[in-house]
């Protein structure tokens, strides 16, 4: 019997930092929902990344299973895909130790994520922040991916993996795939601002939660975040890039509706921006109102939660494995038994 071919491997890995919001829905979790057919799929919740900045345990450890049962929420099969905690799979922590081997100072001093962090967390420059791409690096090669889906900020990250995973096979031979950036077609245009400075990307991590629409927000919260959303000079809803902040709420409402431009324009002619940000929350509120109360059905179940975080380990680790007593061999380690 013929094997099936290999699906490529597509893997990305979540910081449980913050609060998901509709830009992490927008902008990756919708698209991933399309791929899980086609792709051989890893999501990987990286607690071992998030301690690079300090983290009370008690919220880390609730959050990663809020972080899993929004995922669920969201549409993402833990059956069709492998969900995992990246601190299940130690291989993550023990590739990263040979990769820092073959990774240059020179080159992490210049990743600019690095530095800005650096800045924002003056009192904890610790060598994990310097080294976070490494164990990047390892997340991404150990499951021998082919695409990474990665935003404007993770990518000079995919170059330093590449970069590495290319050393390694030149000094050892053919070891790991080098992955590629991952640039779905709906992509484009789907980036979503932040809502009170639509030159700054939305982040869940903003510390000012105005700035976003958690997924989780209840409706008040939201219409009040939308209303309250700066807008630009003058009074029509059309999309230009002179005028970012409604450009960014267009944005969101197509991502949604699937309303094209044009039509948002011509049905708020002469209107203002008021009814539109109505419009907007009103759909925001109900779009979000069955994801929530899945989400409240899952995150009650934590035996499930458990069982799905155990079986995406499970399968991590005998791929990880795997793959790194080839690591070892190629090393010239002493086989373990
Ligand atoms: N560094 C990524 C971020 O901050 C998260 C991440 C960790 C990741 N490991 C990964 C993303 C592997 C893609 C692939 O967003």
């Amino acid at each position: 019997m013929s094997e099936a071919p290999r699906k490529k491997v597509l893997l990305s890995g979540i910081q449980p930092s913050g609060n998901l919001m509709i830009g992490n829905y927008i902008g990756a979790l919708k698209n991933w929902v399309k791929l899980q057919d086609q792709y051989d799929c890893f999501f990987i919740l990286v607690d071992l990344h998030a301690i690079t900045v300090q983290q009370d345990p008690i919220e880390l450890r609730k959050r990663c299973y809020d972080f899993l049962a929004l995922y669920i929420a969201c549409g993402i099969d833990p059956n069709k895909n492998t969900i995992f905690v990246q601190s299940h799979v130690p291989a993550h922590a023990e590739l990263t130790w040979v990769l820092n081997c073959y990774t240059m100072m020179g080159d992490l001093s210049r990743m600019t994520q690095f530095k800005d962090k650096a800045k924002k967390h003056a009192k904890n420059i610790n060598s994990g922040l310097f080294t976070y791409p490494v164990l990047m690096a390892a997340d991404i090669l150990l499951y021998q991916t082919d695409l990474v889906p990665v935003g404007e900020d993770q990518k000079q990250h995919l170059e330093l993996t590449r970069d590495v995973a290319q050393r390694f096979n030149s000094i050892y031979g053919e070891t790991f795939r080098i992955p590629e950036p991952f640039i779905g077609e709906k992509q484009q245009g789907a980036r979503i601002m932040s809502l009170q400075d639509p030159q700054s990307k939305m982040s869940k991590s903003d510390e000012n939660p105005r700035n976003y629409i958690a997924l989780l927000d209840p409706p008040d919260l939201i219409r009040s975040k939308i209303k309250k959303a700066v807008t630009d000079s003058g009074t029509e809803i059309t999309y230009e890039e002179s005028r970012p902040a409604i450009a960014n709420l267009m944005t969101i409402h197509r991502a949604i509706s699937n309303e094209p431009f044009e039509s948002l324009t011509e049905r708020f002619a002469g209107k203002g921006y008021a009814p539109f940000k109505a419009e907007l929350a009103d759909m925001v509120v109900e779009f979000l109102k069955p994801i929530q109360a899945r989400f409240k059905e899952i995150r009650s179940d934590k035996s499930e939660l458990e069982s799905i975080l155990k079986a995406g380990a499970e399968i991590a680790n005998a791929r990880t494995q795997r793959l790194m007593r080839k690591v070892y061999k190629k090393l010239g380690f002493i086989p373990a038994g």
